[in-house]
């Protein structure tokens, strides 16, 4: 029987693409061997590629002035990759949001390559309240800005994209990607790991304007994205399965009817949650409400000795993976397009429940 899984990442992957790969797996559309089998060169698998690219394209509604690129080493290998290739030795200069743990990442890596400056910071806050644009100090001689989307330890997010400045904005996207419609056209690239709301992990998926794809011989090839934009992501053996399973997702996506559709579902599977969080003294989640974000949740009990047993209880009732993570504590419930909605009404229940026994 599934459970239902609320894990950060890998996760919850929807049971409809599972029960076709289940169909696929030995023999995909009777040629006698899985897709993982084939090579990444046949025309099968490079139209499988181009089908799951033209579906995210569709999905995302992106304009041609943009190329997407599959790219290997998850969304961590974009913290060097974007300095890599967006700096110069001329302006080796670029503005960083610090709005959680993610951030201070992508903040560490950037360092090795040029000079950070750092536009706005909610550390002080312990990352509970998303700085306002309006509050950014934005370096305008910078080459970009980047800012984590949606933080997902922290569970705190940028909700209102009105009044982005106006500059080459980065956006690493890894937990919010897909969750409802976003405009690329304010960005100049947008990177996000596959495996939360894109598919399997071991694959980032780049969305980089085209102006940006540069030679750059002092960088290796595999770290270039012009390498990957001139071999259709293909120089070298792509992560093939990873990139099948996506393609699924994406269809799976567009026949629920795309990112309105998901936005109407993830609001109102996150406000159920909070709503119920907020009704109960038992439980808290202190992040500001304004930045609170729809797809990580996370919540603590006044009575933090009570953790154990609720993780080891909510497991028993088969509510997987909802502890907070390791630097934090606490729980958190990562609420991804793959969660249906009854899998928030079965964790309030249970949560109104263990609050009944132990409150
Ligand atoms: C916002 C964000 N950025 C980056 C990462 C790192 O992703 P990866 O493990 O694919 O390198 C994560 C992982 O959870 C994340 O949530």
């Amino acid at each position: 029987m599934r459970k239902f899984n609320f894990c950060a990442g890998p996760s919850a992957l929807p049971t409809e693409v599972l029960e076709e790969l289940r169909e696929e797996i030995l023999d995909w559309k009777s040629q006698g061997l899985s897709v993982m089998e084939m090579s990444h060169r046949s025309k099968e698998v490079v139209e499988i590629a181009e089908t799951a690219k033209q579906d995210f394209i569709d999905l995302m509604n992106i304009g041609s002035d943009y190329d997407v690129l599959f790219i290997q080493g998850g969304a961590s290998l974009q913290f060097s990759m974007v300095p890599m290739n967006l700096l110069t030795p001329s302006n080796a200069l670029c503005n960083y949001l610090n709005v959680g743990q993610w951030s201070k990442k992508a903040i560490k890596e950037a360092k090795k390559y040029g000079d950070v400056n750092i536009s706005a910071s909610s550390e002080e806050d312990s990352f509970k309240k998303y700085p306002s644009p309006n509050d950014w100090k934005v370096d305008e001689n910078a080459s970009y800005l980047h800012l984590v989307m949606n933080e997902t330890i922290d569970g705190a997010c940028i909700r209102n994209h009105e009044n982005l400045p106006d500059v080459d904005l980065v956006a690493d996207c890894s937990s919010c990607i897909l969750s409802e419609p976003l405009d690329v056209s304010k960005f100049a690239l947008i990177y996000a790991g596959a495996q939360k709301n894109i598919g399997p992990a071991g694959l980032a998926i780049v969305i980089i304007r085209r102006d940006l794809l540069t030679e750059k011989n002092d960088i290796p090839a595999m770290m270039n994205y012009k390498t990957y934009s001139d071999s259709d992501s293909m120089y070298n053996t792509p992560p093939t399965f990873a990139w099948y399973l996506s393609g699924k997702v994406f269809k799976w996506l567009k026949n629920k009817g795309g990112l309105e559709n998901q936005k109407k579902e993830n609001e109102s599977k996150a406000n159920k949650l909070y709503g119920f969080i907020d009704s109960s003294d038992f439980y808290k989640n202190d992040v500001d409400i304004e930045s609170r974000s729809i797809m990580n949740v996370p919540f603590l009990m006044n009575d933090e000795s009570l953790n154990q047993k609720f993780l080891a209880e909510s497991e028993q009732a088969g509510l997987l993976n909802l502890g907070g993570h390791r630097s934090v504590g606490g729980m958190r419930a990562s609420i991804y397009n793959a969660v249906p909605p009854a899998g928030i009404d079965a964790l309030v229940e249970f949560m109104k429940d263990f609050e009944k026994e132990n409150g």
